[in-house]
């Protein structure tokens, strides 16, 4: 069974779609099967994966309009990892399936039938909570919370927390946060640094200890087509981001330890 799980925050320019893209391109780098959904209808996460999002024979938006079978819509990106893509097309889907029984549920039903051929399932989130990002909350197991360390971060947090204790209670029991990841992280900044600690103490053992630091060849690589790590492997971006591949690998072999 996969790992699935949403990149989620309500604010924009966080780092969802950055860290969709690296975080999948680290987790295939540590040998897991990966496969990246695009649930954004801006298509950066399929542009930042080498896919150009209007050539796309099939996208997301076919699956939600149950076009075509989930696997046919699936391509292979030549960076390690799978693709779901997305464009602007997914921005009608939501009128058009706004009256159909189970609408909340159409992610979440095509990705069981695939999901044992993966490891990881990584899903980017648009901003906004449109039925579109309700179909990803709805379909996932956890999810991930990038945060950027600045005041008005803060200021969002119960909003967000509301949000996904909501779809907990209505839509899937199992949702919980995986984890809180700081991005564009500046250590010699003592905003930065208060934020920090002020996160530590709301979320506890929720928050990573890997901190993606604030890295131009980051922000260089999408328009490449490239995850950081076949961009410039050697950056600081890409050490972070392996390491928090790393990181999600460790706590998931402790949490299934612990249970069995
Ligand atoms: N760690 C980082 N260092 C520098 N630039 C970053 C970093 N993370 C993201 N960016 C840049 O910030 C902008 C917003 O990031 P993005 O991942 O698109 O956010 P979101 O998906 O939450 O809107 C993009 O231009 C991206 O390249
Ligand atoms: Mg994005």
């Amino acid at each position: 069974m996969a790992q699935i799980i949403a990149i989620a925050n309500q604010k924009g320019g966080v780092g969802k779609t950055t860290t969709a893209v690296n975080l999948a391109a680290s987790l295939a780098v540590l040998k897991k099967r990966v496969l990246l959904v695009d649930m954004d209808s801006q298509g950066n996460a399929t542009m930042g994966s080498g896919i150009q999002k209007n050539d796309l024979l099939y996208s997301v938006t076919d699956v939600l309009l149950g076009e075509v079978p989930i696997e046919t819509a699936i391509t292979k990106a030549e960076v390690g990892y799978k693709v779901l893509g997305a464009n602007r097309d997914l921005a009608g889907v939501e009128l058009a399936i706004a009256e159909q029984d189970g609408r909340e549920y159409i992610l979440r039903e095509a990705l069981q039938e695939i999901e044992s051929s993966f490891d990881y399932i990584i899903v980017d989130c648009a901003p906004s909570l449109s039925l579109i990002t309700v179909n990803a909350l709805a379909a996932v197991q956890g999810v991930l919370i990038p945060m950027q360390c600045e005041y008005y971060a803060l200021e969002g947090l119960a909003d967000l927390t509301q949000t996904i204790d909501r779809i907990q209670q209505a839509l899937n029991p199992d949702l919980e946060i995986v984890g809180v990841l700081r991005t564009m992280y500046d250590a010699r900044n003592a905003l930065t640094r208060d934020v920090s600690e002020e996160l530590e103490q709301y979320f506890g053992k929720k928050l990573y200890d890997t901190v993606i630091p604030r890295n131009v060849r980051l922000a260089e690589a999408p328009a490449h087509g490239l995850p950081i790590i076949y961009f410039e492997k050697s950056s600081k971006g890409a050490v972070a981001y392996l390491n928090l591949a790393a990181e999600m690998l460790k706590k998931s072999k402790v949490k299934k330890g612990s249970n069995a």
